[in-house]
């Protein structure tokens, strides 16, 4: 790598591990996170924070009343919209309103379009927990799954919101060249894959979803996550394709990849046949979320 890149590299990750110039998350999204990996965590657990954070419990209010879910004003209390809207989803829409929240106050490279990425992250981790559902003979789990396909592009938010004018540089030289942002990042000495690792270390995400965000554009380094990681870069293939205009036809898995996730072409094609329906939901539980 040349000199300039590695200083580059050293000086943004000084930065980035600043407390100062990166405060840590709040309490709640840890503890979130947590119970997201907690196999054993159960609904309990989640009624313990929602009585800690009003916030969140109206959020969970707002959505089980909102047109996504359908129940519109017959949702008075959390117990009825935990069981109206099942405890995953309830556990997915924890994570995805307190993330979001996080970075919604903070100012960002004025490039950066919120509604674009929290769309393409929301759809990817709807993708990733659909996919792995599909993993047949494999112990699954919906929330790291999710968590992961959400996550995955975490260091592009990290850039976004504490390394501005790196973002800008980013976009500038990929629209110049006519490269991918990844390509750019690459070219210029730093990507999102490092920073998000770096501060997704530094923040305890755990190891799966750190090693997602690290490997999902080269799965080589992945180890002992591969299908986890083989399973978000299926999950983002598809997504690009359907949020990406003029994308046709569906995008060939890579083979790696499949053979990776335990997933059959089948599976693979059968969730690709959904997508646009899935898209839809997305905007749905989007704008829901901003209601
Ligand atoms: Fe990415």
């Amino acid at each position: 790598m040349p000199e300039k890149n590695e200083s580059l590299t050293q000086k943004a990750r000084q930065l980035i591990l600043s407390a100062d110039h990166v405060p840590a998350p709040s309490p709640l999204l840890f503890r979130i996170i947590e119970l997201m990996q907690d196999e054993k965590a159960d609904v309990r657990d989640f009624k313990d924070l929602f009585t800690r954070d009003p916030g969140l419990s109206s959020c969970i209010l707002r959505m089980a009343n909102s047109a996504y879910y359908g129940y519109r004003g017959r949702v008075k209390d959390l117990e009825r919209a935990i069981i109206l809207i099942g405890f995953d989803e309830i556990k997915n829409i924890c994570v995805t309103a307190v993330i979001i929240q996080q970075f919604a106050k903070k100012d960002m490279s004025s490039s950066f379009m919120h509604d674009l990425f929290w769309k393409h992250s929301l759809l990817v981790g709807i993708l990733s927990k659909e996919l792995a559902a599909r993993c047949e003979g494999k112990q699954w789990c919906a929330g790291p799954y999710y968590t992961m396909g959400l996550l995955h592009d975490f260091g592009r938010l990290i850039i976004a919101a504490f390394l501005a004018d790196y973002f800008d540089e980013i976009l500038q030289r990929a629209e110049k060249e006519g490269i991918g942002l990844f390509e750019a990042e690459r070219e210029l000495g730093l990507t999102h894959t490092q920073v998000g690792y770096w501060l997704a270390s530094k923040w305890g995400f755990p190891a799966g979803i750190r090693h997602v965000i690290a490997c999902h554009h080269e799965s080589d380094a992945a180890g002992k996550y591969s299908m986890e990681t083989a399973v978000v870069r299926l999950a983002n293939q598809l997504a690009r394709y359907a949020q990406e205009p003029g994308n046709t036809p569906v995008p060939d898995p890579d083979r790696q990849d499949l053979k990776a996730s335990c997933l059959e072409l089948d599976d693979y094609k059968a969730q690709a046949d959904r997508i646009f329906d899935i898209l839809s939901g997305v905007d749905g539980f989007y704008d829901a979320l901003q209601e």
